[in-house]
């Protein structure tokens, strides 16, 4: 039984599965080419912090066999109700629990730079790793140091739908942590409306020394602004890898 995260509770994860399927939505082809091998034979995909399954849903409708995963418990129950069509849909947090053998990994939203340090992210790339089988494939987003340096003095952002609203203000507390600090309200009956707050540091690296990591366990891997053709925010890197 994995332990909850406190990260992405009930009302963070359904706005941010109304509010924030951009993401998705704008990498979804350039995964999708990226993987088109892996579909081809038939392979498993395993998503690593799927969320409420906004990109899972593209990988199933293109005809991939996928395990998502998440770490939050209500992020993987919208998943499994977003989209019935995966294998299954699993809690699993990285970097100490096991991930099971596939033929692809695919993590993106930059899943991994929730984890708490730079040492614990190095050991959940190494685990992914592992698990990737021979001509497997490897791709996933994640937060550069330059994610942080690009975005020291934001104002506050406001996002809203019918019924939730999310005030978002960041900072970089030092060059290795983005801090998001978030209050939302959820309305709750007709006439009132539920706070919440989550605190969300995300690690930031540099993202090049993930390359003689991954190699050290068998992976050819390379550093992109991009899964395709997309623009993505500046300092988010995609790496992407082959096992031999
Ligand atoms: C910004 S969301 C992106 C979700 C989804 N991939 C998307 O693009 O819509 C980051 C996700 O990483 C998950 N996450 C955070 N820490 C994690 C960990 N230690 N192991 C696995 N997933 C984690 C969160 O629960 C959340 O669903």
């Amino acid at each position: 039984m994995v332990p909850d995260t406190p990260y992405f509770e009930s009302d963070l994860a359904r706005i941010h599965h109304e509010g924030f399927g951009f993401h998705a939505d704008r990498v979804a082809p350039g995964v999708l080419a990226l993987l088109e091998p892996v579909r081809q034979r038939g392979g498993l995909v395993v998503e690593i912090g799927c969320g409420s399954g906004l990109l899972t849903r593209y990988l199933v409708r293109a005809g991939h066999r996928v395990l998502a995963t998440d770490a939050s418990s209500a992020m993987v129950d919208l998943a499994r109700s977003y989209v019935p069509g995966a294998e299954s849909i699993e809690q699993l947090r990285l970097p100490d629990d096991p991930v099971p053998p596939a033929d692809a990994i695919v993590s993106v939203g930059h899943a991994l730079s929730y984890l708490d340090d730079e040492a614990h992210v190095d050991r959940a790339v190494a685990a992914l790793a592992r698990a990737l089988r021979p001509g497997g494939v490897i791709t996933l987003d994640i937060c550069d140091v330059r994610y942080g340096e690009g975005r020291r003095d934001e104002a506050p952002k406001v996002w809203f739908g019918e019924d939730w609203v999310l005030i978002t203000q960041t900072s970089v507390p030092d060059r290795r942590t983005f801090r998001r600090d978030m209050t939302m309200f959820v309305r709750s009956d007709p006439t009132s409306w539920r706070r919440t707050d989550e605190l969300h540091d995300n690690v930031l690296i540099e993202t090049s020394d993930l390359l003689p990591l991954l190699e050290a366990e068998g992976v050819d891997a390379q550093l992109h602004a991009a899964f395709g053709h997309e623009t993505l925010p500046t300092g988010l890197m995609v790496v992407t890898g082959t096992k031999s």
